[in-house]
């Protein structure tokens, strides 16, 4: 029989603090109007103490507690991220500390958004190697530590957030199964969506100021058009591979960027608007938390129901894209 996988649980951790638009209009040159129109957001919650670190432990605790498993019994840990605490060491392997467990894998994933679906290909694959294996995959950022507060075009955009996920092998009719993910990056567009700052062809020297390069920048209509091609294609490439069409989804769950986004996807692939899963409007773009995030959501608000066909599609700085099938 072949090995599976599957997830066991899932969960999602976001910081108390709050910014509504109404709050931006206090600093920032914006309005509600314009911000709720453009991208759906209404609100993100954004750190005051906390780290990247706090936000994984947090929504990984309840991602081992739904799956209803020890953090003792986990082989591998994998934070899908570029917020981490600090370059060196991996938020990974943070975690494993404050999970109270070491001597296993850990590693952190940077593939910017679309870093929780790449994370959820690895898992897959490192199962298929050693089917003991008990996979805690995580997306978690603090994107506000990365945004340029006077560049409005961004500013507006992102929130902080973490969710979590545990995989291990299982057998066909489980719940949870994970049937088929494919993943897609191209370079040539890298440019449109940057942080340079602390990287090695951006190098620091003592005295430096902090500038523009340090934050997040972004070509907007670049990045839209881009992420509206390539979620289409690829969900359309994974749903004619696994032999199903869009009739046979019961849930779209694409990455929570802009909600003029993820609803062109939707029409484009002929999903009906109710059967696609919005949560931008409360978390803003929380990057590789993103998926997680609205996965652990939708399953907690029922939205996600018991044997539901999902289809996830994400996309991302790099330029990164990909699309999982995931069956409840
Ligand atoms: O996570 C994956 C990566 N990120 C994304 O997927 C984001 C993709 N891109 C987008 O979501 C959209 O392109 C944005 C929401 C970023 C921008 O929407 P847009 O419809 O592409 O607007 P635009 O950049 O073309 O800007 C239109 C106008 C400009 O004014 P003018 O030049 O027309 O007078 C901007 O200055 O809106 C202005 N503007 C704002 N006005 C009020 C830009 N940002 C703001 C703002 N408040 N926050």
């Amino acid at each position: 029989m072949s090995t599976f996988s599957h997830i066991r649980g899932l969960g999602f951790h976001v910081p108390e603090k709050l910014y509504t638009n109404a709050d931006l209009e206090k600093f920032v040159d914006t309005n509600d109007e314009w911000i709720t129109t453009r991208t759906g957001i209404r609100q993100r919650h954004i750190v005051e103490n906390e780290t990247c670190l706090d936000l994984a432990h947090a929504a990984s605790v309840k991602a081992l507690a739904a799956a209803g498993m020890e953090a003792g019994e986990l082989t591998h840990i994998i934070v899908a991220t570029f917020t981490g605490d600090m370059p060196v060491p991996t938020t990974s392997c943070l975690l494993m500390e404050r999970l109270g467990i070491r001597n296993r894998v850990a590693m952190d994933l940077s593939a910017a958004c679309s870093g929780f679906v790449y994370a959820l290909e690895v898992a897959r694959a490192l199962i298929n190697l050693d089917p003991s294996s008990k996979i805690l995959i995580c997306g978690a950022e603090v994107l506000t530590s990365r945004v340029n507060w006077e560049d409005r075009s961004t500013c507006v955009l992102f929130g902080d957030g973490a969710g979590a996920a545990v995989l291990s092998a299982g057998q066909e009719g489980e719940p949870g199964r994970v049937i088929d993910t494919i993943l897609s990056a191209d370079g040539g567009p890298a440019m449109n969506l940057t942080i340079k700052g602390a990287g090695s062809a951006y190098p620091y020297k003592l005295g430096d100021t902090v500038g523009e390069e340090n934050f997040v920048q972004m070509q907007g209509r670049e990045i839209y058009k881009h992420a509206v091609r390539s979620m289409t294609a690829i969900s359309n490439e994974i749903l004619e591979r696994n032999s199903f069409t869009t009739e046979d989804v019961d849930v779209l769950l694409p990455h929570q960027a802009n909600l003029r986004i993820i609803e062109a996807v939707g029409k484009k692939l002929d999903v009906p608007r109710e059967k696609v899963f919005v949560n931008v409007d409360m978390f803003g773009n929380t990057s590789a938390a993103s998926i997680p995030i609205a996965l652990a959501d939708a399953r907690e608000s029922g939205f996600i129901k018991d044997g539901d066909l999902v289809l996830l599609a994400t996309f991302g700085g790099g330029l990164t894209w990909g699309s999982s099938l995931i069956q409840f």
